[in-house]
């Protein structure tokens, strides 16, 4: 849908007046999403592993600086993505999703028939044997290794794993080893400049499905936004900074203590933004529900019921409801 000069937006992508970018309240008086120190994180810093805590309490969404991903890292990864996009339609065509097909180039899921502003590619990164490179634009020099290079760094996520397994009354190992075999995806996202960025919307309201994302946006647009009290809050980029937020899988293990928050991306008009979204998932045949340290009868009663992750997936659509809502227990 690369449609750089184009003035007018088409119909099928002017969303209802509710769900508007600029029709939404906006308070500029809310703070800034937290920030968390990784290294000092990593080094066992008790005041960090604090704001780690309230940072998926209250916010679901952190940004980590000082992690080890170098900057060639990260930039070579923003490359290839760009590369990719930058290629004629016919091209990016040849890497399509296919019906039935998870992986592949496409367009946003279409919620109530109104398309989103955005162009993707999506496709499975690890363990290195569920990648299907029939989706992979092998063609572009150094696509590949940009992406195995990108997708290897995002380990960092084991630590943030570890700590938050602690943090759960378990042991650093114990929430990693609950995923079985764990699963990583990612999401390239290539938003063209829109000439009318409050009409539509880059990628509606959802939650993500996963334990954990990361994100790697664009340094100086601001496009994603996060429900915070009511309120869609722009996470402002910090360049070489990481977006973290905790996805369904994460919020039904810890009882609904650590919430995963409906997010979306809003276009502008100066240029295209790109972002690239890196998913942690547990293995098809793992349970979730809520883990034991994180029910009290008394206090925190169990909110979910439990359920195989696979089956948890096919329930997963992207229609703007709270995705855990359906495994809600009554007395939750
Ligand atoms: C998302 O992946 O949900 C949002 C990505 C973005 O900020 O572009
Ligand atoms: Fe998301």
């Amino acid at each position: 849908m690369v449609r750089k000069d184009s003035q007018s937006v088409p119909g099928r992508y002017i969303q209802e007046h509710n769900n508007r970018p600029l029709d939404s309240e906006f308070s500029p008086d809310l703070c800034e999403i937290p920030i968390i120190n990784f290294s000092l994180l990593a080094n066992g810093d008790e005041e960090e592993q604090g704001k780690l805590d309230i940072a998926c309490k209250e916010w679901g969404f952190f940004q980590i600086t000082d992690h080890e991903v170098t900057e060639k890292v990260l930039h070579d990864m923003k490359e290839a993505e760009a590369a990719f996009f930058e290629l004629p339609l016919e091209e990016k065509k040849k890497y399509a999703m296919g019906q039935n097909e998870l992986q592949g180039y496409g367009q946003g899921y279409v919620v109530s028939q109104i398309l989103e502003w955005c162009d993707l590619i999506f496709l499975m990164t690890l363990p290195p044997k569920i990648r299907n490179f029939k989706h992979w634009p092998v063609s572009i020099p150094g696509f590949k290794e940009s992406v195995e290079n990108y997708s290897t760094e995002m380990h960092v996520t084991e630590e943030l794993l570890a700590n938050l397994s602690l943090l759960m009354g378990m042991e650093e190992e114990d929430l990693k080893s609950l995923h079985g075999e764990m699963k990583q995806a990612m999401r390239m996202n290539y938003y063209p400049l829109c000439s009318r960025p409050e009409l539509v919307l880059g990628i509606s309201p959802h939650s993500d499905a996963s334990t954990i994302t990361l994100l790697l946006q664009d340094d100086e647009l601001t496009g994603l936004q996060i429900r915070h009290k009511q309120n869609w809050v722009p996470v402002k980029p910090i360049p070489n900074a990481i977006v973290v937020n905790i996805g369904d899988a994460l919020e039904v293990w810890s009882n609904g203590v650590y919430e995963s928050i409906e997010h979306r991306a809003v276009t502008n008009e100066k240029r295209s933004r790109m972002s690239i979204a890196t998913f942690f998932i547990p293995g098809d045949e793992v349970e979730i529900g809520p883990l034991e340290s994180m029910v009290d009868d008394k206090h925190r009663p169990r909110m979910y019921k439990k359920i195989k992750y696979l089956d948890f997936l096919r329930h997963y659509k992207l229609d703007g409801k709270a995705h855990t809502d359906f495994l809600k227990l009554e007395s939750g």
